[in-house]
């Protein structure tokens, strides 16, 4: 199966400056804290190394990362930043990446169905003055395509991204069809409790090697 890759060039041009936020110290400080404690000796293998947002600081600090990722244009931009020679990229789909054993981490959000009443698809979760963002749901099927419409130079384009939302349970479950088993669940980097309220876990299961 082919994949189709929605981080083209146009995609990998912008990435930085649309996720800036998650460029901020604040928001990335306890993200590579976690990760380099949990790889101690050991090396690193970002799934969707994307622009090297966590991998760069991640191996500034020490760590061996590893990163693969569909996008070659998103790698690119990864491979002209300072540091990107400590790091080792292949180009290609993480769902046929095999490892021997170790952690395995995501940080991934929980499904908001509560914040839509019987009958509706669409939820506005954000509504500025040049972007309008809209997950539009589709519950039998677990289905999300997130829309985004974005104001450039004077214009609004929009660009729509499907994904499949998860429950943390059924990862649990994907996990130990795997062999891992659940090691740690948060609702953010610096290890704040996961509760009902949480509208998003890190996790980490671990698979003897
Ligand atoms: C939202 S970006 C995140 C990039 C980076 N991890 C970060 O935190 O900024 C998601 C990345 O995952 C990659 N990706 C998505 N599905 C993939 C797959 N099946 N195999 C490899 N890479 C994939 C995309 O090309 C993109 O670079």
């Amino acid at each position: 199966m082919t994949l189709e890759n929605h981080f083209g060039e146009d995609v990998a041009e912008r990435y930085d400056e649309y996720a800036a936020e998650m460029f901020e110290p604040a928001t990335l400080d306890p993200a590579v804290d976690f990760l380099e404690e949990l790889a101690g000796d050991g090396a690193a293998l970002e799934l969707g190394i994307g622009t090297g947002r966590i991998a760069l600081p991640l191996a500034a600090r020490g760590v061996r990362v590893h990163g693969i990722d569909l996008s070659e244009a998103m790698v690119a931009k990864l491979r002209e930043k300072p540091g990107a020679d400590h790091i080792e990229t292949t180009i290609g789909d993480f769902a046929t990446t095999r490892v021997p054993g170790g952690c395995f981490v995501i940080e991934v959000g929980v499904p908001v169905l509560r914040t839509l009443p019987p009958g509706e698809r669409f939820h506005v979760f954000d509504f500025s003055a040049e972007h309008i963002g809209i997950d539009e749901y589709d519950v039998a099927n677990q289905g999300l395509i997130s829309h985004h419409l974005s104001l450039r130079d004077g214009s609004w384009e929009l660009r729509s991204l499907p994904f499949r939302y998860v429950w943390p349970a059924e990862l649990d479950l994907m996990a130990r069809l795997a062999g891992m088993a659940l090691r740690e669940r948060w609702s953010g980097w610096s290890r704040e409790p996961f509760t009902s309220e949480s509208t998003k876990h890190v996790s980490v299961w671990e698979k003897p090697a």
